[in-house]
């Protein structure tokens, strides 16, 4: 039985494997460090920071549903200062690339977070979360509009030149024109998809589940759409890098984004109910492939037959 390649190329970046984790999911890195090696994992991506520190939305914040969860933590962080002194040099001194999320309510609040992290020793990458409101334009999301979406990504590529990955909300009619606005701003790359906008209601108390009334869907309820999402883009940006997510748990899963055209995977929702879920989606591949033709997973990346009827 040979051996087979689990890496991948996200734009400049090298990944062992093309497993990572999802931002907010993960939270600093070290309470994972106490369930498995960190270097299993492809990549970390951080909690999304901000200008200033967040101590996000009142409670409750998360509710069960079926097959997902909906969230509204609203960006809690300690602000980028503390997370640049405090955490972040614990994690750039582990044996794994480290993508940091940003968060703006501005276009220049992004540029301010990128040069804060330009100079960072041993960062890998940002990832600039522009699912965001924008207050300069009614709370209307970032990644809802194109210029706005060309207005963040280009005030992170002006100052800094880390590989930029903008990650996207699913919550628009065309994404790949999202996604064109965002590689011509000078994006490397895009994450697909943030959450869903959703909203349940106790039909006891008739209030919403979430004090913050609407919030974040995730997990395995959502992994269509983001196929979906992942599989347009593909196509219409050709060799652009993308790392999906949305419902990821297994390896299983993990092919399917693959398959559909991602690059890499990020595994959110699913660390909560199992902390292992990664290491065993790596397994998994590693099993899988074995039993392939192909001997490198970045082989497989865009290989479903859609052409093919059911
Ligand atoms: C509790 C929680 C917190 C999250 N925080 C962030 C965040 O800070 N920045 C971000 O870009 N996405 C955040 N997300 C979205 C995830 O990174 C991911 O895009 C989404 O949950 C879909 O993937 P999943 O189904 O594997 O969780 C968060 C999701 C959850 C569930």
């Amino acid at each position: 039985m040979g051996e087979v390649d689990l890496s991948v190329r996200l734009g400049p970046l090298r990944l062992r494997n093309p497993v990572v984790t999802a931002s907010g999911c993960f939270a600093s890195g070290r309470e994972m460090a106490r369930f498995f090696d960190l270097s299993t994992l492809g990549a970390v991506v951080t909690k999304s920071v901000t200008v200033e520190p967040c101590a996000g939305l009142p409670p409750p914040r998360m509710a069960e549903t079926d097959s997902g969860m909906l969230n509204a933590i609203g960006l809690q962080n300690p602000g980028i200062d503390t997370w640049v002194e405090r955490d972040l040099p614990w994690l750039v001194d582990q044996d794994v690339p480290v993508i940091a999320s940003i968060a703006g309510k501005t276009a220049d609040e992004y540029g301010l977070l990128a040069k804060r992290l330009r100079d960072v020793p041993g960062l890998a990458a940002l990832e600039v979360n522009i699912s965001c409101p924008n207050v300069e334009d009614r709370g209307i999301v970032f990644a809802c509009r194109t210029g706005a979406t060309a207005a963040a990504i280009s005030a992170v590529a002006q100052v800094c030149d880390l590989p930029i990955f903008a990650k996207l909300t699913p919550d628009v009619a065309d994404i790949t024109e999202i996604a064109h606005a965002a590689v011509d701003a000078g994006a490397t790359g895009v994450s697909l998809i943030n959450t869903l906008l959703g909203m349940a209601i106790d039909v006891t108390t008739r209030r919403p589940k979430l004090a913050a009334g609407t919030g974040g869907l995730s997990g395995p309820a959502i992994r269509p759409v983001a196929i979906r999402a992942v599989h347009q883009v593909r196509h219409a940006l050709g060799d652009v890098p993308i790392i999906g997510l949305g419902g990821a748990c297994t390896c299983t899963d993990v092919l399917e984004f693959i398959m559909a055209g991602a690059d890499a995977v990020a595994i959110g929702t699913a660390t909560f109910a199992d902390p292992m879920a990664i290491p065993a989606a790596v397994e998994g591949l590693t099993r899988w492939l074995r039993g392939q033709e192909e001997r490198a997973i970045a082989q497989v990346r865009g290989t479903a037959d859609t052409e093919r009827t059911a």
